[in-house]
C-alpha cells in the first residue's frame, strides 16, 4: 500500500515537472519578445539599462542604434570593447531573441 503511494507521488511529480517544462520551452518558442526581454533583463540591463539607453561603461544607446538584427547577433554573441561576448552564457536562439528584443526598443521609442 505505501509503495504504491510512493509511487503515485512520484509520478505526480515526475508528471508536474515534465509539464512545467515543456510550457516554458513552448512559449520561448512561441514569443521570441518575451524571452528577450527577459534574457535583456538578466543580462543586458547592467550596462544598457531597462530602456536601452542608459549607456553604463561606454555602453551604446540600444534606441538610437542603426544596426541591423545580424549585426547586433554578431556583436552580441562575440562581445565588443568592453561588452563580454554571450555566446557562452546563451544560446543562439537566446541571442536571437534578445537581438530581436533591442530592435524593438528602438522601435517603441521612435514613435
Ligand atoms: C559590461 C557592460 C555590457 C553588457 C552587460 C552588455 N553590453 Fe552591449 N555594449 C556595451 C558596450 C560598452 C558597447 C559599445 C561597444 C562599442 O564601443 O562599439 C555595447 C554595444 C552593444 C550593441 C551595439 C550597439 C551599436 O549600435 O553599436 C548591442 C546591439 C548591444 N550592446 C547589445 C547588448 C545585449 C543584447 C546585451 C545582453 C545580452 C548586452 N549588450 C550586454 C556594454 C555592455
Amino acid at each position: 500500500m505505501l509503495k504504491h503511494l510512493i509511487r503515485m507521488v512520484f509520478l505526480l511529480t515526475l508528471f508536474y515537472l515534465t509539464n512545467c517544462q515543456s510550457d516554458q520551452v513552448g512559449q520561448s518558442d512561441k514569443d521570441a519578445t518575451i524571452n528577450g526581454a527577459l534574457i535583456f533583463n538578466r543580462n543586458c540591463k547592467i550596462c544598457h539599462g531597462i530602456d536601452g539607453r542608459l549607456g553604463l561603461n561606454g555602453a551604446k544607446d540600444l534606441t538610437a542604434s542603426v544596426l541591423r538584427e545580424q549585426e547586433r547577433i554578431d556583436i552580441i554573441t562575440g562581445g565588443k570593447k568592453i561588452m563580454p561576448p554571450f555566446k557562452t552564457v546563451l544560446s543562439e536562439k537566446e541571442i536571437q531573441a534578445v537581438a530581436a528584443f533591442t530592435l524593438s526598443l528602438k522601435q517603441s521609442t521612435s514613435k
